[in-house]
């Protein structure tokens, strides 16, 4: 099979034939549009011809050897390109990537050794052509791209595509930002290709960084919630001595109520998964070492930057961090004895079951309230103050409702955020929010929250997310916080200055009497 077999005209390019790249042809292709399929190493784009010849969208998917033939055959104008590569960020990762297809040339490899050099993209493509970085790129990132492809005067788009292979193929959550002039082209042909669930879940989030800022907004939720589960299921394997199957049928009543959301289905079924080599469950051999492809760090340091807290993300990332450091634990299991304090019985069994439960709800409202008050604390951000960044305006409301479909923090919990923010455009944190308040309030539900945490750090169990966020709840709904101590002690020592609570005015200082 030729690599290179075009004819006539085509919509789009697509560049990254990784399993999502050639799924989003196929989704492209069956929405009507004639898209070329190219990748770095020729080898995988000659695979990739011969397969989609056997099937019924042959006639509107071609290949390239490179995208210098590519962009001849490129409709123009209203032709784009999209580049599904791995992110790199320019400014720890200077070369390779993203950069230099788009701006400095990249190659075509062929086998291990030859390879040949192709120009850069903004060199090749035709008039009016638009470039969608649909990669998992950092904000600031784009954000430098979108001043650069607007020097040269080239339509771009930074777009988040939530869903992995599969949504890809069926329809992913796309979060595109940029001009809206460079969003009108490709609006039809993306919101299309997007899963359809009260209308696409493709919608233009916003101008410049905003969609990578949206998406990884996104992966910082799903890192908290992943987290929750990971926690819920530990917590009953551990102390009713479940096996995974077990616990199976105890997450599926879960994710059959108000938990729902596809984190909750695939962990139902990853809990009845058998390893086909050991006969073992799945969970059983894998070993507790979980990584990271950066996405939920980000979210992390872009929150610290704003002032916004996030302690569910960021306990879920220090989980996959200190998760890393397995033979390290290992000897630590050896040499540092926990001093139990907790005690848990049998008789508690269904009182673990049912605050499991809610302690599981509470730090998935948590992990969405840090994520909304993040994109909250952006739109609100000014643009002096925050070197040029977040100069666009998130409709909140609205990128719950694309969230429910396609990505992977689609959840019961959108339909009632996107309702508060529609009842309340300016709500500050959807714990607030009748939806939610009525639940964090509820007794029994705080009980067993509180109890659960609890018997956890009395037994000496993973309680990183649910802890962090009943913590998160706790200091939101305090109203004097020991903070008047940390004043103290930083006037003390550096003279600081502080507020009183009996006039107005800063820059007091320690007066003690006497
Ligand atoms: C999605 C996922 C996906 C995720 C990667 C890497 O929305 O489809 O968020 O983009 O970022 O699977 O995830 P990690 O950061 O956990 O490596």
């Amino acid at each position: 099979m030729a690599v290179t077999n075009l004819d006539g005209e085509y919509d789009l390019i697509l560049y990254g034939l990784g399993v999502m790249g050639e799924n989003f042809i196929r989704n492209f292709a069956r929405n009507g549009y004639r898209v070329i399929g190219v990748n770095r190493t020729v080898a995988v784009t000659e695979k990739f011809a011969a397969q989609v010849a056997e099937e019924d969208i042959a006639r509107q998917v071609g290949t390239a050897e490179t995208l210098v033939e590519a962009c001849q055959h490129l409709k123009s104008p209203g032709g784009a390109v999209l580049a599904m590569i791995k992110a790199n960020d320019p400014v720890i990762e200077p070369w390779g990537g993203i950069d230099d297809l788009f701006f400095r040339g990249s190659i075509a490899r062929y086998g291990e050794q030859e390879q040949k050099d192709v120009p850069p993209l903004v060199d090749l493509v035709p008039e009016g052509t638009v470039i969608i970085d649909a990669a998992n790129s950092h904000p600031r990132s784009t954000r430098q791209r979108c001043a650069e492809f607007a020097r040269r005067n080239i339509l771009f788009i930074g777009t988040g595509v939530s869903g992995g292979s599969e949504g890809a193929l069926k329809g992913p959550c796309i979060m595109p930002g940029g001009s809206k002039e460079a969003y009108a082209p490709v609006s039809q042909m993306l919101e299309s290709a997007a899963a359809q669930v009260d209308g696409s879940c493709c919608t233009y989030i916003g101008d410049n960084e905003a969609g990578h800022f949206v998406k990884n907004v996104h992966n910082g939720i799903e890192y908290g919630i992943m987290q929750a589960i990971a926690e819920a299921y530990y917590a009953l394997a551990h102390l009713l001595d479940l096996a995974p199957a077990d616990i199976q049928p105890i997450f599926a009543e879960m994710t059959a109520g108000r938990h729902g959301g596809y984190l909750m289905e695939i962990s139902t079924l990853i809990l009845g998964m058998v390893d086909s080599e050991s006969g073992k469950p799945m969970l059983d051999v894998i070993l507790d070492r979980a990584g990271q492809k950066g996405t939920g760090k980000w979210t992390s340091q872009i929150a610290f930057d704003l002032g916004v807290p996030v302690p569910t993300v960021a306990a879920a990332l220090q989980a996959r961090i200190m998760s890393a450091y397995k033979p390290e634990r290992e000897a630590a299991a050896q040499k540092l004895a926990g001093r139990l304090a907790g005690r848990f019985a049998a008789e508690d069994r269904e009182r673990l079951i049912e605050a499991t439960a809610d302690a599981l709800y509470g730090t998935m409202v948590a992990a969405y309230a840090q994520g909304f008050w993040l994109m909250r604390e952006a739109s609100l951000a000014d643009p002096e103050d925050s070197n040029g960044s977040y100069d666009f305006t998130l409709q909140l409301d609205e990128i719950a409702r694309i969230w429910k479909g396609g990505c992977i923090i689609r959840s019961q919990l959108l339909d009632p955020i996107r309702e508060a923010h529609q009842e309340d455009p300016d709500l500050h944190n959807i714990m607030l929010a009748p939806q939610f308040s009525r639940t964090l309030e509820d007794e029994q539900f705080q009980t067993n929250w509180r109890w659960w945490v609890r018997t956890m750090a009395g037994l000496g169990l993973p309680r990183d997310a649910m802890g962090a966020s009943l913590l998160f709840f706790d200091t939101y709904r305090t109203a004097r916080l020991p903070a008047n101590m940390i004043q103290a002690q930083r006037d003390c020592f550096g003279e600081h200055g502080f507020e009183r609570v009996d006039k107005d005015g800063k820059g007091f200082h320690l007066s003690p009497a006497g």
